[in-house]
């Protein structure tokens, strides 16, 4: 297939080669216990997401693949230096969805592929392990959750607490009314991040496919502080420090509050470190209000690590006391704030991949399975809503969209690159 092949041509060619030579027909797992992953995005997460994979037994990382080439050969090396043999390097994920042989499209480039690339990896009979946010924005989130139904795919977020024992035991316990009734949820991300200064227009980088990069947005001529990294802080590719890393925190508060989607949102804040290119606030307050007397409240604070504090954390509030899960466990206090309890255990990304594999071996129920997981997406799209639009939102509680405002509805979904869009 020519790398200049569309998203359309390619979709239709292996819908075709499926059905002729009857692959991947339904959910259940490969015929044989081992499962083969390409990983599509080689920066410090999608490396070290190939590296666990490649750990994990009976699973065998046969791809990465960056736009940017360099970045893919290092990922190679480190995937070859734990495993039998170092996977191949691709730059045009396509490759990987075109190889019946691939049972797992692991993605973790920009935001603003997530779900555009999890979906094109459904359709392709992938399951699909996709990084947190698992949307650039509600509408994508949604499509994603519809396209794992439809092609029947095992498809998980890497919002890797959800399978930390002593979380879940933490979180089960409030659940289970440690506290009495919870009812509110406090959380909160700090960083002493410095200035993305201001661009200046430059040639690509050798060895990069920025066309590629783009993908599914909107083409903009290249700017010298767009990346790596730096695209998390404009609204054309990413979803700020809340779609960053406030989406871990916000998942635990809702998951401990079992909320789904609030009816309420607001937000206030700002860029008020620096004068710079940066859109999406460093300074930014967030509340979610749910039905039922319950809501959650997250801080970011990108310019500024809290004072001996913990740069990331959780508490609950109950009628009896509150529970703080903080790192890879939590502790119990009382009303008065004196600690009761504490556990701790352990934090790595294993327990997470290990869930999702055998998601896909057992139809084990997955931890963090896309419809959960796009809730928790949705509310920091809504965060970023309410803050671009500058007014609270009112939301439907029963699917999360914003009720009575077209403005804030027009950010539900985006204009897409042709040949790009998401389709279900
Ligand atoms: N779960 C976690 O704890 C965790 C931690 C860090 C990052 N993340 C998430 O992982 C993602 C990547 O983070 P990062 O810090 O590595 O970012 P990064 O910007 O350093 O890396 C992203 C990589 O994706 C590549 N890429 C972009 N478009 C591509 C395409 N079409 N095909 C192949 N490669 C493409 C880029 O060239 C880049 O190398 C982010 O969405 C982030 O939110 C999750």
């Amino acid at each position: 297939m020519s790398a200049s092949i569309n998203r359309r041509t390619f979709l239709g060619a292996a819908a075709a080669s499926s059905l002729s030579l009857g692959l991947h027909s339904a959910s259940a797992a490969p015929a044989s216990d081992k499962i083969v992953v390409g990983v599509m995005g080689t920066g410090g997460r999608g490396t070290g997401l190939a590296k666990s994979f490649a750990q994990q037994t009976g699973a065998t990382v046969a791809y990465v693949c960056d736009v940017d080439e360099g970045r893919a050969g290092k990922a190679s090396e480190v995937v070859g230096s734990v495993s039998k043999a170092a996977p191949k390097v691709v730059t045009d994920f396509r490759r990987i969805l075109e190889d019946k042989d691939v049972d797992v499209l692991v993605v973790a480039t920009c935001n603003h592929w997530h779900a555009p690339a999890a979906i094109l990896g459904c359709t392709n009979n992938k399951h699909v392990y996709v990084e947190k946010p698992c949307s650039y924005n509600p509408q994508e989130g949604e499509l994603l959750v519809q396209s794992a139904r439809k092609n029947k795919r095992q498809v998980q977020m890497g919002n890797q607490r959800r399978s930390w024992a002593k979380i879940i035991e933490g979180i089960t316990r409030v659940r289970d009314g440690v506290i009495g009734r919870a009812y509110l949820a406090q959380s909160w991300y700090t960083n002493s991040r410095g200035t993305i200064g201001k661009g200046k227009p430059a040639d690509v980088p050798k060895g990069l496919d920025y066309a590629l990069w783009q993908g599914p947005a909107p083409a903009k001529p290249f700017q010298d502080n767009y990346l790596h990294y730096n695209w998390h802080w404009f609204w054309h590719w990413g979803n700020g420090e809340l779609g960053n890393n406030g989406v871990h925190m916000i998942d635990l508060c809702r998951w401990a509050l079992a909320a789904d989607y609030p009816n309420r949102v607001t937000s206030t804040g700002g860029r008020y470190r620096y004068d710079d290119d940066q859109e999406t606030p460093d300074t930014h307050q967030v509340s979610f209000e749910f039905e039922g007397k319950k809501s959650i409240t997250w801080e970011g604070l990108s310019c500024n690590l809290m004072p001996e504090g913990q740069k990331a954390d959780v508490i609950i509030y109950g009628e009896k006391g509150s529970v703080r899960i903080s790192g890879a466990g939590y502790t119990i206090h009382d009303l008065k704030g004196k600690e009761i309890e504490r556990s701790y255990g352990d934090s790595s990304d294993a327990s997470h991949l290990g869930n999702f594999l055998a998601g896909i071996r057992e139809s084990a129920k997955l931890n963090s399975e896309i419809e959960e997981a796009y809730k928790s997406t949705l509310l920091c799209h809504l965060g970023n809503i309410s803050h671009r639009t500058g007014r609270a939102l009112k939301c439907n509680p029963k699917d999360g969209r914003i009720l009575n405002d077209k403005e804030a509805m027009a950010l539900w979904t985006r204009e897409y690159a042709k040949g790009w869009e998401p389709v279900v």
